[in-house]
């Protein structure tokens, strides 16, 4: 039932202060501020030399910022592929390695076959899966849920950030097994992912802002993503969003690259997204907008408040995001790019939550 909304995906936008926080009940002792896995895992982080994760769509998206997470909070080396490619390209694995896959459906024939791969290769396979009856939670050694609740929209939206939750836990889990991250640093984690919840309704409030900016959008051809660190992925999310649901032609870039060759796109008729909260790459991704600006490019800025005062140029509109902690910034900024992407869908007229094309769930290859 869509109840007040309009489509399944509005009602499953605004649902992720809640179904993230359900999410985050599971992986974190609240009374202790630390992080507990539900399971006993069959591996030990301490041992890991590499995880290996594959995935499709949003959901490898989402294993791109695990990367990040994990690299940084735990020193554990990542490496990460879409599981169309994973499955095929024969990847030599560590003895006693990890394969995490991710999968909202968990039917997914591509991240399925990557799991079965996997496992003939001797790795311990942890699922991240919102179907618990599905065959990769079946197959898999260790099921981490995510608690999104049945997501039917087509486009992914409240599994993405239940993704992403249930990651940040294993990372700071692994970080603080490997003795990389302390008591403290653990705790500073654990206070900044309780507090998304409240931060994903700060940002719901952006609904219409956005929606006046999608008119703007949904008179475009073509759109340009970017971001840093982090938000480069999300970069990627907010151009597949975008151009599921809407059929308006995006590109996710890492700011980073911009002048590697997207530069060339760059004209007063492209809308260039910037996701750029302010972090420890926010002053080089503000260098990258200048090159955009500098070319006439009409420039939509996604940031705080400390953000939007230090970037000195003019923007076609500013989303002001409310601060945060920088670990957490994935999960509350997926909420403006997917109410772009949603608002833009509807100026168009597109069947928002069956786009056309697409199914909810992949089972062939
Ligand atoms: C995008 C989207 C798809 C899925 C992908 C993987 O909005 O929904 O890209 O993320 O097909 O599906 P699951 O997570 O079910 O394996």
């Amino acid at each position: 039932e869509k109840g007040n909304f309009r489509h399944f995906m509005a009602k499953e936008m605004h649902e992720q202060p809640e179904v993230v926080a359900h999410t985050l009940a599971h992986y974190i002792d609240m009374a202790n501020e630390t992080v507990q896995l539900p399971t006993d895992l069959p591996f030990d982080f301490t041992k890991l030399e590499r995880v290996s994760i594959a995935a499709c769509g949003t959901a490898y998206y989402a294993g791109l910022i695990a990367k990040y997470w994990i690299e940084r909070y735990a020193r554990l080396p990542v490496e990460i592929d879409v599981a169309s490619e994973f499955r095929y390209r024969e990847a030599p694995l560590p003895r006693d390695g990890l394969m995490v896959v991710i999968s909202q459906s968990g039917e997914t024939a591509d991240t399925l076959a990557s799991l079965r791969y996997a496992r003939e290769q001797g790795q311990h396979v942890m699922a991240v899966v919102n179907v618990p009856t599905s065959t990769i939670a079946r197959e898999a050694d260790v099921v981490m849920p995510t608690l999104a609740g049945p997501e039917i929209g087509v486009a992914s939206t409240k599994a993405f950030t239940c993704q992403l939750a249930t990651l940040a836990a294993v990372a700071v889990a692994a970080g603080r097994a490997r003795g990389v991250l302390s008591a403290d640093e653990e705790r500073r984690l654990v206070r900044a992912l309780v507090e998304v919840p409240r931060l994903m309704n700060e940002a719901l409030k952006l609904g219409p802002v956005t929606e006046t900016l999608s008119r703007a959008v949904s008179r475009v051809r073509d759109v340009l993503y970017l971001g840093r660190g982090t938000s480069f992925p999300l970069a990627l999310e907010g151009a597949l969003k975008l151009k599921e649901i809407s059929y308006i032609h995006a590109e996710g870039y890492a700011a980073g690259e911009l002048k590697h060759g997207p530069i060339a796109l760059i004209d007063e008729n492209m809308p260039v997204v910037v996701i750029a909260p302010y972090d420890n790459v926010f002053d080089k991704t503000m260098s990258n907008m200048q090159e955009v600006a500098a070319r006439g490019g009409r420039i939509v800025l996604i940031t705080d408040k400390t953000g939007a005062e230090h970037a000195s140029l003019e923007t076609e509109a500013t989303l002001i995001m409310p601060d945060m902690d920088p670990a957490i910034t994935p999960l509350v900024y997926a909420i403006p790019v997917q109410l772009l992407a949603y608002h833009t869908a509807v100026q168009m007229g597109t069947d928002v939550d069956q786009p056309r094309n697409l199914a909810k769930s992949v089972t062939v290859e």
